[in-house]
């Protein structure tokens, strides 16, 4: 979900709505706002921030202070009734929330006991009714209730509460899911990210678990959950306004596709000098040590992070030298994993705030283990729970599908990996040399893949009422695989399976018939006779074949219903280029099936519940 609340001298309800959109990645089902003017006015809607400005049309709207929310489910149904803001049983609270109250049941059968009633079916109504009932039986101040009421809650909040009573106050709260705070001349700002703040300031403070921010009467102050009173840490942050509009492209999506040559390059500006060897990794060099003498390293991520991992896998374990396991972060973190020392954990996240994963790297840090983080969203959960990292630096992503994200992230980890190998003495002078080279091309060659936008359009026509599609390649391809799948799944929702070629055999042939695509990643490396061997075995099968070639392959196009062809890379680096095609495919695909390519259902771009 995505939260902002806003008091000072503008229209609130401008800020709050301009805010939502920008949030909407976070969740899409429903929104609602609250304003005080006189009494305490809340309105929400089921459906998308735009359903929601529509409804307010012909509402009056004037107040300096107020909160909004777009929702992602957890309980109860998207409607208007469980949208958010929710109300206290005076109806003079007001709360906003991300996340979950784990012990909700128990405290709402408590409340009902006490004669409460309820409106909704979520655990936040229940959290501003108790707020509210520690407020009248304690007879202390609303933040004082807040912070009782936090002592006895269990799971993960971002919180805003704003009450009738006082119209200089708003208190927030987080716990495990993100919030920041802008700091204006005479006005304050809370937002799940620094999007919906920028516009108006760049000073901002993020705050940490188990603290309380508190701005009354124009001033703010902090403390934690122990009544601790905290000096805040107030950050100039660097966000460009044009890095988070669409710039002309009909979609996000397109756009951050668009954007990859640039977004790589940025990944490796002053980082990497092939003419000097040179690879710095600033906010690695006091631990990459640990790295280097590593006796494993586990990689932790979901979705197409975890992608992201599987590449990196191959790409460690042949320069470096180490083994690697990539795990889902919600896996790995109930399951009781064995961590030894020497072990070094890699967390991958696109927005730092994934639940699983934050989790997954406090199970980690608390049996001893180094982590090190590769996000995009500087000052995210993610990279300030970490011991050392490297971000991605792709600006924000905002279509839920990852492309750019996942682009960059494989930039940063083959860059980490090749600074390991450097080190560790496992990579020739000569071959590294090759690979920065090659690095350096990347941009330029993601360039040329790129050039294939309207082939692929014209492809995707044919293809676009098939109900399944099967993707497959070998080695490094083989992520690209899977992670071309959940492309295609994700937005268009096509089921789509992505496999090792050779795996194929073993089940996933038996679906082959004369209607099932088979989109091959088939470009020239060391398994490249293999794959041709595997074409061969869904060609006999009557299967469709659509191949991703290396330029200037004479062969498998000879096989294949459809080709693209992509410029010639380095094995290693070959997923930079051959996923350009596939994002392109479910792009189109998704398109023209009419799809709601940003905001695909049911989905959201940072999953902060687990
Ligand atoms: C969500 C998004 C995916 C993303 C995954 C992990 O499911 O829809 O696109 O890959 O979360 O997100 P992260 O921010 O941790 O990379």
């Amino acid at each position: 979900c995505g939260i902002v609340a806003y008091i000072g001298h503008r229209q609130a309800h401008e800020i709050i709505i301009k805010g939502l959109k920008r949030l909407e990645y976070r969740g899409y089902d429903s929104a609602g706002i609250a304003l005080l003017n006189g009494s305490l006015s809340v309105y929400k809607k089921k459906g998308k921030v735009s359903d929601l400005e529509k409804f307010l049309q012909d509402k009056p709207l004037n107040s300096n202070i107020g909160m909004g929310h777009t929702r992602w489910a957890t309980h109860g149904e998207p409607n208007d009734r469980n949208a958010h803001p929710h109300y206290s049983a005076s109806g003079k609270l007001a709360i906003i929330h991300n996340g979950i109250i784990e012990n909700y049941g128990a405290l709402k059968q408590d409340l009902i006991n006490k004669g409460h009633t309820f409106l909704s079916d979520t655990d936040t109504e229940v959290l501003i009714h108790f707020i509210e009932d520690i407020q009248e039986h304690n007879n202390v101040a609303l933040e004082e209730a807040v912070r009782l009421a936090l002592t006895k809650v269990v799971g993960a909040y971002a919180i805003v509460v704003m009450s009738l009573e006082d119209p200089s106050l708003l208190i927030a709260a987080r716990k495990g899911s993100p919030l920041v705070l802008g700091i204006g001349k005479d006005e304050f700002f809370m937002a799940s990210d620094a999007t919906p703040i920028i516009e108006y300031t760049n000073e901002v403070v993020y705050l940490n678990d188990q603290e309380i921010a508190v701005i009354k009467n124009g001033e703010l102050s902090v403390k934690n959950t122990a009544n601790l009173p905290l000096t805040p840490y107030i950050q100039t942050i660097d966000l460009e306004l044009e890095a988070i509009e669409k710039g002309g492209f009909e979609h996000f999506m397109l756009k951050e596709i668009f954007e990859q040559p640039r977004s790589i390059r940025d990944c490796m500006r002053g980082r990497l000098d092939s003419t000097q060897g040179r690879l710095v990794l600033g906010g690695l060099s006091e631990y990459i040590t640990k790295l280097v003498n590593a006796e494993r390293i586990l990689i932790v991520a979901c979705g197409t992070s975890w992608h992201a991992g599987l590449v990196a896998e191959y790409f460690f374990e042949e320069f470096c030298r180490i083994p690697v396991e990539v795990e889902y972060a919600s896996e790995f973190r109930y399951r009781n994993p064995v961590i030894r020392e020497g072990d070094v954990v890699i967390a991958i996240s696109q927005s730092g705030e994934t639940a699983d994963t934050l989790a997954a790297i406090e199970l980690a840090k608390s049996k001893g283990a180094i982590i090190f983080g590769v996000c995009n969203v500087v000052g995210s959960s993610i990279a300030r729970a970490t011991h050392a990292g490297a971000y991605t630096h792709a600006g924000p992503e905002i279509g839920v599908a990852s492309t750019k994200a996942f682009t960059a992230q494989l930039t940063v980890l083959s860059m980490i990996a090749l600074s390991v190998a450097q080190r560790k003495g496992t990579i020739t002078e000569q071959k590294l040399h090759e690979l920065l080279v090659e690095m350096e091309t990347i941009p330029a060659k993601v360039e040329k893949a790129l050039l294939l936008n309207d082939e692929i359009k014209k492809i995707s026509a044919l293809f676009k009422d098939s109900r399944n599609f099967i993707y497959l390649g070998r080695g490094y391809n083989f992520p690209v695989a899977l992670e071309g799948a959940l492309k295609l799944k994700e937005i268009s929702y096509i089921h789509a399976e992505g496999y090792p070629a050779a795996e194929m055999k073993h089940g996933p042939i038996a679906l082959i018939d004369e209607e099932m695509p088979v989109v091959f990643i088939a470009t020239r490396d060391s398994s490249y006779e293999k794959v041709v061997s595997n074409i061969q075995e869904v060609k006999a099968r009557k299967g469709r074949v659509i191949s991703v070639v290396t330029e200037g392959d004479k062969l498998i196009p000879a096989m294949s219903e459809f080709v693209v062809e992509v410029p010639a890379v380095h094995d290693a680096l070959m997923p930079l280029v051959s996923v350009i095609p596939l994002q392109l495919l479910s792009y189109h695909i998704a398109v023209m099936r009419g799809c709601n390519v940003d905001q695909p259902r049911n989905l959201a771009k940072s999953v902060t519940v687990e």
